[in-house]
Formats: structure tokens, sequence, C-alpha cells
């Protein structure tokens, strides 16, 4: 790791799982994608302390009280779910080896314990409803009934395509922001392509700041959703055309959104601290969905965990005022509403699906462009 990046990794190590394991002989099981994806992450050190799906201990405060057993913040669970009968297999196995939906031999699961756990109390936790048009709920609800905790080697990434060519470690990171020379690094999560005020709010950010690193989650997401390529192309677009050198870093996050609003900003906050961001932006309604979340709940929650190393920037409603001929804040314009153009995520998907082209002032022309052209913007 870089010495000019002192940012330590949440927990103060970064985990790596990456190992040469032989898996000949072992049990093994199939998971999905998003599952891979996340065992990836552990090895990488994304989701560091954590080394493996969390035991029952750590899941059951996870959900309770939004940490560790240790006490170390962690808001998320990060699990392996299975049917009762593969649990048993796993539990008399003990090392398993977890293919990838294409069958490669991810990861080796030194099984720890498998356990029974409460659905509607892990929603209640973790999503704050239990209500099932949430789709975190939703899918909570879906899971296989018993959960399998245990440490993972890593031992073989998927093989290099277009989705992952932005995919990059921390230890990649923390170079990448070295050779930058940046010492105050913003991030910035998404699940969108590139509006206007997500420009503004990245290029207000780092005003005061080295170097802004934006993230967009890659991986499942729900109907209605931008799919992950439109928002890639959409980013490296907007990167190329609107930023100067040397001041905005592009990298993705392969796992799945889970809308978890409040909860889902601490886990955002703790990867970005893993790959050496000092700041994270939170906007308005983070990691929202419908109207689930108070919009600045994601922001008030930052209050119940003040011993978090990376730093939140926090951001009032961002919107274009034709008055002033600038994007604003309620805090700084003093314009009627009818002035106001306001901007997020939702109203563009609406506005694409009415077949109506957003102003220049909420999405760049040549970002719409990527999007208009595309053939299938959205996720089914
Ligand atoms: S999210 O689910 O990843 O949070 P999105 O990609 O829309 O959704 O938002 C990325 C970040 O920008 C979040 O921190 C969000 O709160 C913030 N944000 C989006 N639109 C606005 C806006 N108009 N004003 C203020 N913050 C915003």
């Amino acid at each position: 790791m870089s010495e000019n990046n002192s940012i330590k990794p949440h927990g103060g190590v970064l985990v790596n799982r990456i190992t040469q394991a032989d898996p000949t002989g072992l049990f093994s099981i199939t998971i999905t994608e998003d599952l891979a994806n996340d065992v990836e992450n552990i090895a990488d050190g994304i989701f560091s302390p954590l080394e493996g799906f969390l035991g029952q201990q750590d899941f059951e405060s996870v959900v309770s009280r939004g940490r560790l057993a240790n006490d170390l913040a962690w808001t998320i669970p990060i699990v392996l779910d299975v049917d009762e009968e593969t649990a048993s297999k796993m539990k008399e196995a003990g090392d398993v080896l977890l293919k990838n939906p294409q069958g490669t031999g991810v990861a080796i699961l030194h099984v720890e314990e498998t356990f029974t756990f409460d659905k509607e109390k892990t929603a209640q936790g973790v999503y704050g409803t239990t209500d099932s048009s949430h789709p975190g709920v939703a899918k909570t609800m879906s899971m296989k009934d018993i959960l399998v905790g245990g440490k993972i080697d890593y031992i073989q990434r998927p093989e290099d395509s277009e989705i992952r060519k932005n995919r990059l470690t921390p230890l990649q990171t923390r170079e990448a922001f070295a050779q930058a020379g940046w010492k105050t690094i913003c991030a910035f999560q998404t699940r969108n392509p590139p509006h206007v005020a997500h420009e503004m709010l990245q290029k207000t950010s780092i005003t005061t700041r080295d170097g802004v690193f934006v993230n967009p989650i890659i991986g499942k997401k729900k109907s209605g959703d931008f799919v992950d390529e439109v928002i890639i192309k959409c980013y490296e677009t907007m990167i190329k055309l609107y930023y100067p050198e040397n001041r905005c870093k592009l990298g993705t996050l392969h796992t799945e959104m889970k809308y978890a609003g409040p909860k889902e900003a601490i886990h955002h906050a703790i990867m970005r601290q893993n790959y050496g961001c000092t700041h994270i932006i939170i906007g308005r309604d983070h990691a929202g969905v419908g109207k689930f979340y108070d919009p600045f709940a994601a922001q008030k929650i930052f209050d119940d965990y003040p011993e978090l190393e990376i730093a939140p920037v926090f951001f009032p409603a961002f919107f274009y005022c034709r008055r002033c001929l600038t994007y604003t804040t309620p805090k700084a314009c003093p314009c009627d509403d009818d002035e106001k153009e306001q901007i997020s995520g939702t109203k563009l998907r609406e506005m694409i699906q009415n077949g109506q082209a957003p102003s220049k002032f909420i999405l760049r022309p040549e970002v719409a462009k990527v999007i208009l052209d595309h053939p299938k913007p959205f996720v089914d």
C-alpha cells in the first residue's frame, strides 16, 4: 500500500484473501453472480475487516445494532444462503469450493457454522420495514433458509470482460491516488448515469479537495434502473468531455444495490474508506427507493457512527435555478419553485421512458445521446 495515502482500511488492516490453494476433490456448490462478486470483494479487502461470510453472532449483531459483535461499524449482512440439505452437506465437507454460474471454481469456503435466521427481523433491522414492495425486503424474504458462515480463500478470478474492465481493487485505487498525488479523495457512490446535479456535487466537493473517485455500483438492480453498460459509457463520456485531466478517477464496484437508504450509506462509506478515500458524498435520498426513507436519513445516521475515519460530505438537494443561472440549493437560492429545475435519477428515468429529451440543464447532450442510442437502457 502506498505511503502517501494515510487513511486506514476499516478495522485497521486491508484484508487480502487471494491464495493459491488447490481445490481438487472438494465438494462444490454453485453460487449466484452477485455472491461470486461479493466473494471477490471480500478477497480484495473491499469489505475489510470481513474475511468471509458472517457467522451467527456477527450476523445478529449487524441486524440488531448495525455493528459486528466486536462493536466495529457494519450495517449490511454479507451472507451465503443455502437450503437445508446443501447446508448439511457443506458442514460435513468442511471446505467447500464455490463455483460461479459459468462453472469456474472461484473460492474455497472454510465452513465454520450453519444457522437459521428470522427473515422479517432481518428485513426490519436492515431496511427499516417489512413491506415486500421494497426490493431489499423482497430479496430477504426470498432467501434460502440457512446461512453458512466462514472465511474464504479466493483462487480464481473470472475472465476479463467489457463489464469488468473498470473494476479496481483497493490496492489499485490506493496506488492510483498516490500516483495522481491526491491526498484528499472524495468518493461518489452512484447507481445512475451522471445527470448534471451529480456532476456538480462531485465538482463542488473537489473544489477544496484533490480528486473525486467516481464509483458506480455494477450488479443486480431493480427493474427500471439503468443497465450497467449505460452507466459506464455515460460516465466515460462525461469524464472525457467535462473533467480536467487528473481530477476524476472512474472505477466500478461490483456488488448488488440493496436500496437500504441510511444503513447502506454507512456500508457505502466503509467500502470507500477501504478504497483509500478520505471523504464520501452523501446527498439527497442516498441509496433510497420510493418513499421508504426520509430524504436526509442517510445523512443523520452518521451521528451514530462518529468513529468512522472517512468523513461524509453532506449536500441538500441540488437543482438548477433559471433565474440565478446556476446549480444551487435551497440554502443559497431565494427564488420561487417555478424557477427551479429539480434533478433526480427517478425524474431522468421517467423522462426517457416517456420519450422526453431531458434539457441540457439536466443531462449533458453527449451523455443523453449515449442513453438514447442504447437499444435497451433499462433493467427489465
Ligand atoms: S444512489 O442510490 O446511488 O444513492 P444516485 O446515483 O441517484 O443514487 O445518487 C448518487 C449520489 O448523489 C447520492 O449521494 C445521492 O444522495 C446524490 N444525489 C443525487 N441527486 C441529487 C440531487 N439532485 N441533489 C443532491 N444530491 C443528489
